[in-house]
């Protein structure tokens, strides 16, 4: 446990002003207050309130939370609804005018697309899915760019109740294959490719790579979105391009009413083992915290220009930008390209162009923006800017006091915002008109989150300590399964030492005197890199899939300033230990080997070469002695019992 310490420190504290507080959705402390005590007195009604309020209902529920089954928690189960109606047909026609999505292409173009466009697009894509043979149930991978179309692909999915997957598009072909294979998939969309940065991506070719590898005969059609106009293969009577398919499909759909249980996606994401969990989602639950979560955490107005930055192979873009924003009726930005292109002004220019008002984004863009320009903000007009956000891994107190400053001005509430792939939305976060906040602390759980910091033995460790970091109680936007691995959702999730009764984060957290949580990282086998999500395993299984070349691997996180944690490989090699221009030549390989067996963001920064990896006496590798090794720290443990003590020396050296 003592390693779980907090390692950041700043101790000034920032209320919101009085302006802020007078306007806000949760206005002051005592209004949080409150709904934390409505939850706490009648935890049932305070969520079946919410989704009356925040949701339209095709078929009311009666019951709000089912625990007989535990873990396998229930929400609102007899109730129907229909997430794209939700996010679409309800704010019609009152709404068909507004623009609901600013898109900002790569090269800088602009197009707008209103609630009444957007709503007839989804419609003539959900027919022409409906058309190929797409049914209620039936999974399908969504495999694109950052576009109006991805929004488009997801929405059309949920409308005829087809569970969507996306894959982000930076995963090569043998994870995309994968995922193809778990999910049982039936439909690929993609496009031709993607702009980024000025440089074109293929994707469609990583498609047909994938499906080429064997396992996918189920998918028997793929949509192609054209976006670079590249040349690609088109195979018969599989592949069909998204304009043909749309063409002369009917404007509307009636959109197919199903379950609040029923799965709206899977998204895979990285845990313990080599293999990728696909986190399973319901309809009703999800989509109600992202709608409440946009309202109070982003503090969402109807004049508001919201931009979350996040991919939507990402959850943070499943959330805030594919549901969240459309569910309450906003207006939202979507952009395609990187923060950098053309120049490390490309985020500050887009706000400023678009007046947008709430700003979302990951610490690592923020570090990467400082390190590239960070006087830039200061050359923009950021004056309509009113909150900002972040998520993805812990934000150094540095990182947000230029936040606050630089981007916001000193006027605008911080939003660091704790949550996962699992729990669907926020979980502990501020609130901006409310809560007074701390840089580096995601402050307090959000109202009927019962979040608390345990001990090994799931007893609570108090404030002033560090431990594991637990919810104590289910929530609505909670992942429901591994897709096809319920007893691996149970043990991972609803471990037995905590009496299968707590939620287990994976993360470690401390507490300060007021309640306040840090989280300080994972205490899992999990990396986070630039707030990507990478299992140790999967990057290990991946170098030892390299049967010419590698013998054995270990995997480990080491910080790192701009990406958080860096990828740091040990690598055996089934030839002679590689040194000097050699050892520099097969580290590249086995980089770029693991960047096509996974995708470049799995791509290890350091590679080490030795004739043996440190091992206990019964074989286990001693990881945490590694961790010592990549971070550079003298080595203080008992090292006696290793076999060949010399080749720690051997993997201090980094080629
Ligand atoms: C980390 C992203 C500190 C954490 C939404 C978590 C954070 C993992 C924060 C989930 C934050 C996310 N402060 N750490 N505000 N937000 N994390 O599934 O380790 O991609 O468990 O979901 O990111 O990553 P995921």
């Amino acid at each position: 446990m003592q390693h779980i310490i907090s390692v950041l420190q700043e101790n000034r504290i920032f209320p919101p002003s009085p302006e802020f507080v007078r306007g806000a959705n949760v206005s002051g402390m005592d209004a949080y207050r409150t709904l934390c005590a409505e939850a706490e007195r009648d935890f049932e009604g305070y969520w079946a309130r919410l989704a009356r309020e925040f949701l339209s209902w095709h078929k009311p529920f009666t019951k709000t939370l089912d625990e007989s089954n535990a873990p396998f928690f229930r929400w609102f189960h007899d109730g129907e609804l229909n997430a794209s109606y939700n996010c679409l047909d309800r704010h019609l026609p009152a709404l068909a005018d507004k623009v609901a999505i600013i898109f900002e292409s790569d090269d800088g173009t602009v197009t707008r697309t209103t609630y009444r466009e957007l709503h007839r697009e989804v419609c003539r894509f959900a027919n022409a899915l409906k058309s190929i043979g797409v049914k209620t149930g039936d999974r399908v991978i969504v495999y694109m760019p950052m576009s109006v179309q991805a929004v488009v692909a997801m929405q059309a999915c949920a409308r005829i109740g087809a569970t969507h997957s996306v894959v982000f598009g930076g995963f090569s072909a043998k994870s995309l294959q994968e995922r193809i294979i778990d999910a049982g998939a039936c439909a690929v969309i993609t496009a031709d490719g993607q702009f980024r940065g000025g440089r074109e991506i293929p994707l469609k070719p990583v498609v047909d790579e994938a499906l080429a590898m064997g396992g996918c005969e189920a998918i028997s059609k793929v949509l192609v979105y054209q976006r670079t106009g590249s040349a690609v293969a088109m195979a018969a009577n599989r592949d069909v391009w998204w304009e043909d398919a749309v063409a002369g499909q009917a404007e509307t759909c009636d959109p197919v009413w199903v379950n609040a249980e029923h799965p709206l996606f899977i998204l895979y994401t990285s845990g313990s083992t080599g293999k990728p969990k696909g986190i399973q989602h319901s309809t009703g639950g999800y989509l109600l915290w992202t709608a409440v979560t946009m309202k109070w955490v982003f503090d969402n107005r109807p004049e508001d220009v919201f931009w979350c930055t996040a991919d939507v192979g990402w959850v943070t873009g499943h959330s805030y930008v594919c549901y969240g924003p459309l569910a309450v009726g906003g207006t939202e930005v979507i952009f395609e390209g990187v923060p950098t292109y053309p120049d490390a002004g490309r985020f500050w220019k887009i706000c400023q162009d678009h007046r947008v008002t709430v700003f979302y984004t990951a610490p690592t863009a923020i570090r990467s923006l400082i390190k590239a320009g960070g006087d830039l903000p200061g050359k923009y007009d950021l004056s309509s800017l009113r909150v900002l956000g972040t998520v993805g891994e812990p934000i150094n107190p540095e990182a947000w006091i230029w936040y606050n400053e630089a981007v916001g001005g000193g006027r605008c509430p911080i939003v660091d915002t704790w949550w996962q792939t699992e729990t669907g939305g926020h979980m502990i976060t501020p609130l901006p008109g409310a809560t007074p906040t701390k840089p580096g602390s995601a402050t307090l759980p959000l109202p009927g989150i019962i979040a608390d910091i345990v001990d090994e033995a799931g007893e609570p460790v108090g404030r002033g300590k560090g431990g594991i970091l637990v919810i104590k109680r289910p929530w609505p936007s909670m992942l429901r399964t591994i897709w096809g691995d319920p007893e691996r959702y149970r043990k991972t999730y609803f471990p037995e030492e905590f009496k299968g009764k707590y939620y287990l984060a994976g993360d470690g957290a401390s507490m300060d005197e007021e309640g306040y949580f840090r989280i300080v990282g994972r205490i899992d086998d999990v990396l986070n890199v630039s707030g990507h999500r990478l299992g140790t395993m999967e990057i290990e299984s991946a170098l030892v899939a390299n049967t010419k070349l590698v013998a054995e691997a270990a995997v480990v996180g080491r910080p790192d300033d701009l990406t958080g944690e860096a990828i740091v490989a040990f690598v055996v090699t089934k030839g002679p230990r590689p040194t000097g221009e050699e050892a520099l030549k097969m580290a590249r390989e086995l980089r770029e080997w693991v960047a096509k067996e996974i995708g470049p963001i799995a791509r290890p920064k350091d590679i080490r070469f030795g004739d043996n990896l440190p091992k206990t006496r019964s074989g286990k590798i001693m990881r945490r002695l590694l961790r010592a090794i990549a971070k550079g720290e003298e080595i203080t443990q008992d090292v006696s019992t290793l076999e060949n003590p010399a080749i720690l020396e051997q993997l201090k050296g980094s080629v």
